[in-house]
């Protein structure tokens, strides 16, 4: 099944005011649509009010993530998962073609055709001894000006009462890959449509969380996700977890808290897998989850002592300034 990757998230909010705030802030695009927040290939996060009843029911967990939409390559893989899912549950049809039907862990999936556009600008470059110049001869690699808007939604993660069930449902039924893993925490998966390391991550938690851990959009690379968590950060926003980069995946992370109700991560550079790798396994824990953790501080600036003004006598040196 050549399912190619995430389309959107769609959450059920209490103050949609405060999670708009925090979507833009984020770097994200609203959209002429209502409640619709978008990266530069159109994938989203959509914000409903909690009690819309064109909504999914709600997990009993509360989690407000509501339903979570996946691309397809065509109209025939849409038939194809009908035909195997229709098996032994429910499957909806929207007014757009998208079908829909609930995971045995009670996540809303809907299942649309690929509608995401190209993106086509550059990656980050950067300059190597022994390299020729990636990044031509005065062209900077930091800019005030830089675009800072997420380029794709790259992953969700959820918190699932039984992750071998979970795992064997994508993957027996939906024709995801496991990638990797940690031991009795779960798997991370990739539809077969994307070499992407992960689109999916699930971990095992008591019935009662079940929900949405994070998402993660992607970032064009290590200097736009620190300068895009460290434009969060000025803004008010507060860290969870990073900036750092993990082992599974390769990819660069900063998590921040969401008012969603879940985390939201700039992530950068991650691996890419396909029938060839074989998964690895590692035990969960602080040297597994990252090869190294960053920690924000202020800016500042070793000064020295700096001339005192014309007529005044001394000189003055700044606070945290190195004599
Ligand atoms: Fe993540």
């Amino acid at each position: 099944m050549d399912i190619v990757g995430l389309d959107s998230l769609v959450f059920g909010v209490d103050d949609i005011g405060a999670c708009a705030t925090f979507l833009t802030d984020f770097g994200l695009t609203a959209t002429a649509e209502a409640g619709v927040f978008e990266a530069l290939d159109g994938t989203a996060i959509r914000l409903h009010r909690r009690d819309d009843p064109a909504l999914p029911p709600a997990l009993p967990s509360g989690s407000m993530l509501r339903e979570t939409v996946y691309a397809v390559s065509s109209a025939a893989v849409l038939e194809d998962i009908r035909a195997e899912i229709s098996r032994d549950r429910v499957v909806s049809e929207g007014a757009d073609g998208s079908i829909g039907f609930t995971d045995d862990a009670g996540f809303a999936l809907r299942f649309r055709t690929d509608r995401r556009r190209p993106v086509t600008l550059p990656g980050e470059r950067v300059n190597i001894p022994g390299q020729p110049p990636l990044r031509g001869v005065n062209e900077l690699g930091v800019s005030p000006e830089a675009d800072l808007t997420p380029r794709t939604l790259s992953h969700v993660v959820y918190f699932v009462p039984d992750f071998a069930r979970a795992e064997a449902f994508y993957a027996e039924r939906l024709g995801f890959r496991t990638v990797d893993r940690f031991t009795d925490v779960g798997p991370f998966m990739r539809p077969a449509g994307t070499t992407e390391h992960h689109t999916l991550f699930l971990i095992q938690t008591p019935p009662q969380m079940t929900g949405i851990e994070h998402f993660s959009f992607h970032m064009a690379g290590p200097t736009g996700l620190m300068q895009a968590g460290a434009r969060l950060s000025a803004r008010g926003y507060q860290t969870f977890w990073g900036p750092g980069r993990h082992n599974m995946g390769s990819n660069w992370f900063w998590y921040f808290n969401c008012p969603m109700g879940c985390h939201a991560e700039y992530d950068a550079d991650m691996d890419q897998h396909d029938d060839q790798w074989v998964p690895r396994e590692m035990p969960p824990g602080p040297e597994s989850s990252q090869s190294f953790l960053m920690q924000l501080r202020q800016k500042w600036a070793p000064m020295g002592p700096r001339p005192a003004p014309r007529g005044e006598a001394g000189a003055t040196a700044p606070a945290g300034a190195v004599a």
